[in-house]
């Protein structure tokens, strides 16, 4: 490509197909959150470095390795912001939105982390998140699992594309105790770690759990669940969540060694997971922060959410979606200047009467072959052909490009009636 500028690597364009489909599992989605009830917020792309440090935690790789951060001319710290959740505790806060209520949001947009590009993996990505605040019970959580799991019925994906992982982390008070063991256990094992481990295991030993390495699996598999260290409470919420679940049939496996990467979470965190995305096979993934808007400076709410990777979602639902994608209904052809206007006058009739329809002019002239070559080629159902007989006449010519209908002219008021009847 010579000296062309390339876009960033892990930074992709979409072509129209695959916007189209992704842009129809959207609305998709956004049509069950509306079902729920959930209201969407927007928050800017760009935010201080300092938000994102203190809420995802500073020894975790997306703080410490992945954000795309920077100084602007002005001297302050800024990043891309890498997850949602962090900016919607802070729009929270700042706005009053969470005081004395109990707002159900989403939001959906353009995520940013620098790590290694791969398949199902970028650095610019795109989320559709939830987060709900105020409402402390296992309810909500069910609720929230109920909704990413309408979310794969709608997109038409059978039940055993994507599993329920679940865990509790239990409270602040749990997790120091089963902290001091676990560093107890991994230090008598610390041999056996690779560095990453090592490095963990006295800034945020939870997250050793979560090592990729077999090597290091080997170790951790024998390592103190955070399960056995529960409170009373944490107990009764885990199980009251896993009765409603059991009572709605979503089915669902308990995984201890589900973490999470990100430092907020505490009590439920799940994740949905996919065996047919290879490495990266988390499509959802979210929990309960009911420590975080306190912690960043709001009175103590409790919360919980989750996000949907967009692009490893539409990779499960590309091939269904494929199938609705919308084509060009109606191509049409003008020869002649008085035709060009006369079919361009004609269209916007159609267009103001059956807005559903996607209708395509002809532009830059040709000859009736050429025209018809490219009503052909863009899957058009119908061509009008409009010379200047038709305009003489004010009628039009219609012919059936997929079907065997034989053709016919018809008159210009009595098109639209009929398009009315076929469609
Ligand atoms: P997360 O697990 O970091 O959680 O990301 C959620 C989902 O975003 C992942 O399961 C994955 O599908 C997608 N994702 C993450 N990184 C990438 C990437 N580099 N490329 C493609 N997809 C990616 C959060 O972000 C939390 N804010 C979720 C949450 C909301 N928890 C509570 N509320």
């Amino acid at each position: 490509m010579g000296n062309n500028i390339q876009s960033i690597r892990g930074m992709h364009d979409f072509a129209p197909a695959e916007a189209q489909t992704m842009r129809m599992l959207e609305t998709k989605l956004i049509r069950v959150l509306n079902s729920y009830a959930y209201q969407e917020i927007r928050t800017p792309v760009v935010e201080k470095l300092d938000l994102f440090k203190r809420s995802i935690g500073e020894v975790t790789d997306i703080v410490e390795k992945e954000m795309y951060a920077f100084e602007d001319r002005g001297g302050d710290w800024l990043a891309l912001r890498p997850e949602g959740t962090a900016s919607t505790v802070r729009a929270g806060i700042q706005n009053g939105w969470l005081h004395n209520q109990q707002p159900r949001y989403w939001y959906l947009g353009p995520y940013f982390r620098r790590e290694r590009p791969q398949k199902g993996r970028y650095r610019q990505f795109h989320q559709l998140g939830v987060e709900t605040f105020g409402l402390a019970g296992p309810d909500i959580d069910a609720e929230l699992i109920l909704i990413s799991q309408r979310f794969w019925q709608v997109l038409g994906l059978p039940r055993h594309c994507l599993q329920l992982q679940l865990n509790s982390l239990g409270d602040a008070d749990a997790r120091a105790r089963h902290r001091h063991d676990l560093v107890d256990f991994l230090s008598q094992h610390e041999t056996g770690l690779d560095e990453d481990a090592r490095k963990r295991l006295h800034t945020n030993p939870l997250r050793v759990l979560d090592s990729k390495n077999p090597q290091v699996q080997d170790i951790t598999a024998q390592a103190p669940v955070l399960l056995d260290y529960l409170g009373e409470q944490e107990q009764e919420h885990f199980a009251a969540l896993q009765a409603s679940l059991d009572t709605l049939h979503i089915s669902y496996q308990i995984n201890p060694r589900l973490v999470r990467g990100l430092d907020y979470y505490n009590r439920t965190v799940f994740e949905w997971v996919s065996t047919e995305l290879g490495a990266q096979g988390t499509v959802c993934a979210g929990g309960r922060y009911d420590q975080l808007v306190e912690q960043m400076g709001g009175r103590a709410t409790p919360a919980a959410g989750f996000a949907v990777g967009l692009e490893r979602l539409h990779s499960l639902a590309e091939k269904n979606l494929l199938t609705e994608i919308k084509v060009i209904d109606i191509y049409l052809v003008a020869l002649g200047d008085n035709a060009v206007a006369y079919t361009m006058e004609l269209a916007e009739q159609i267009r103001t009467e059956l807005p559903n329809l996607a209708i395509q002019m002809n532009c830059g002239g040709g000859s009736i072959k050429s025209q018809m070559k490219r009503a052909d080629r863009c899957g058009a159902r119908l061509a009008l052909i409009a010379g200047d007989d038709e305009v003489a006449q004010q009628q039009i010519t219609i012919k059936d490009l997929l079907g065997d209908q034989p053709q016919r002219t018809v008159s210009k008021d009595a098109l639209v009636e009929l398009l009315k009847v076929e469609n």
